[in-house]
């Protein structure tokens, strides 16, 4: 995780960034610190990476890289205002001596729109992603790629889309993915919670689950109660300020595997 001391909104490189619209950087770091918490709390290890001044949007180190199997493919950003993200990642994995760390050839934006599911790899593209990015994270992790196809612009990462539940149980909003893929989503995950629009628009499906405890936005109601009857334990939380950006709580986790 990274802690949001450069949050803001100055520029706009999706629909829900307005820099016009007040944003503050202390609400920021309080809402993120009640999710560390949280989080922490849950017994998981979290690591930092140090924010860099510049990179208001860094707090969503999700995108930074994606780690699977020790391996880690660092990303490469679509837009110029969060290119330099790249390196500090690319830094902290090589100062912390992990031995397969590789900057990526093709636009990827990490776990924004890289998630595993089981023993596949769910990629979306469409906004962010490079589809050639898949095939090079196929060769690159050796683990089958399932491409995806955003289409509504609201929900431009995978992540803001769709959730990894446990293994093979997954929750999404089918709205933002093409016909094509909606079948191939319903194929393969014939279990899967579907959001309806609303949890989707107050980035309900932007959650981190642990196999048991489910932590979301607040705002999911309905959701939350599906999640509860299907034997998870949601827990809601707050990130508003962070929404004035895009992003809620899976986009400022990473996920180290292995
Ligand atoms: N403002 C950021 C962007 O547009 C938000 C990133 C959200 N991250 C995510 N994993 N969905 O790039």
């Amino acid at each position: 995780m990274c802690r949001p001391n450069y949050f803001d909104v100055t520029y706009s490189i999706n629909p829900w960034m307005e820099p016009s619209r007040p944003s503050s950087a202390d609400v920021a770091l309080d809402q993120w610190k009640h999710l560390h918490d949280s989080f922490a709390a849950l017994g998981h290890d979290v690591q930092l990476i140090e924010p860099v001044a510049g990179l208001p949007d860094m707090v969503f180190a999700a995108n930074g890289a994606t780690v699977v199997d020790g391996k880690v493919l660092v990303a490469r950003f679509r837009h110029e205002q969060r290119a330099d993200e790249s390196a500090a990642y690319l830094d902290w994995f090589r100062e912390r001596g992990w031995p397969e760390v590789k900057m990526a050839q093709y636009v990827n934006e990490g776990e924004g729109d890289f998630l595993l599911a089981g023993d596949v790899i769910l990629a979306g593209t469409g906004f962010r992603s490079d589809s050639r990015s898949h095939g090079e994270a196929q060769e690159f992790f050796g683990r089958p790629v399932v491409s995806l196809m955003l289409v509504d612009p609201r929900f431009y990462h995978l992540d803001t889309a769709l959730s990894v539940l446990g293994d093979g149980h997954v929750m999404y909003y089918p709205g933002a993915f093409s016909t094509a893929s909606q079948k191939l989503l319903a194929e393969r995950f014939p279990d899967a919670i579907r959001a309806d629009v609303a949890d989707a628009e107050v980035f309900g499906l932007n959650a981190v689950s642990d196999g048991r405890n489910v932590i979301l936005p607040r705002r999911a109601t309905g959701l939350a109660a599906r999640l509860r009857e299907q034997g998870y334990e949601p827990i809601g939380t707050e990130l508003g300020e962070l929404l004035k950006a895009g992003g809620s709580v899976k986009c400022c986790m990473l996920e180290l595997r292995g």
